[in-house]
């Protein structure tokens, strides 16, 4: 579904990604993993058009999207939850889901699309008036991520979506994000959060310094020694 192929990408005249490739296949749940500042922000502006590379491919569904722009991105259906969330603190949550139905294809049926959000996200329902910043860290986390289905994603990009929360509430959003795999949503979920972040993925990248050193089925990273090592404490 998503091919990422040898990008090299940068600030300035500073190379960051270091030819970074990596696929995600429809129906799965992949991980990028890596330590604060390893690039993985970086890689993910190339992939949803915020970011030209320097040299290097992107392909979503058969087609390049190399260089096109993040809306044009998103009118295929590739729609990223940003580092951070970035909600609108002061608008209501509904306005902030209503902020996400962009997409041509996500418009003509936003109550459908709403309905969905409301059944995963029930505590959402209740607090549709309330602003967004008034509530708390995993549920302003909701808020993003159903904004990001308001946009009908076929593929849905996570930017650390855990960052921030308390280990249990962190849990409970990666277990929504499951939950939406099971129900047919391709994710590409991008985490510091090793642990926690292979225990519901397939498959799993390790990024370091810009470049990726490791790739495997997420149960063989799970147990991969250089990963228990640098990233679980063991
Ligand atoms: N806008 C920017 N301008 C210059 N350097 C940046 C910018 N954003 C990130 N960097 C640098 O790029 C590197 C990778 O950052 P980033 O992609 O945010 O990593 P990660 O998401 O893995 O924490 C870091 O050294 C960071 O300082
Ligand atoms: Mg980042």
């Amino acid at each position: 579904m998503l091919e990422i192929q040898e990008i090299i990408a940068g600030y300035g005249g500073v190379e960051i990604i270091h030819k970074a490739t990596l696929k995600v296949n429809e129906g799965g749940i992949v991980s990028l993993l890596g330590a604060n500042g390893a690039g993985k922000s970086t890689l993910l502006s190339v992939v949803s058009g915020l970011k030209k590379p320097w040299t290097g491919t992107v392909h979503f569904m058969g087609s390049d999207i190399t260089g096109r722009r993040p809306d044009e991105v998103a009118e295929r259906g590739l729609i990223q939850v940003p580092q951070g969330r970035r909600l609108f603190t002061r608008l209501t949550v509904m306005d902030n889901l209503i902020l996400g139905n962009t997409p041509s294809r996500a418009r003509s049926i936003r109550e459908e699309l709403l309905e969905k959000v409301f059944a995963m996200f029930p505590i959402l329902a209740d607090r549709r008036r309330q602003l967004a910043g008034t509530l708390s860290g995993g549920q302003q986390q909701m808020v993003a991520i159903g904004r990001a289905l308001m946009g009908a994603p076929r593929l849905l990009v996570l930017d650390e979506p855990s960052i921030g929360l308390a280990p249990a509430v962190a849990m409970e959003v990666l277990n929504h994000l499951r939950q939406l795999n099971q129900d047919g949503m391709t994710i590409l979920l991008v985490e510091q959060n090793v642990a926690q972040a292979l225990s519901i993925s397939d498959h799993g990248y390790i990024l370091e310094n810009g470049v990726i050193t490791l790739e495997n089925s997420a149960e063989t990273l799970r147990h991969d020694p250089q990963v228990l090592k640098a990233y679980m404490g063991v």
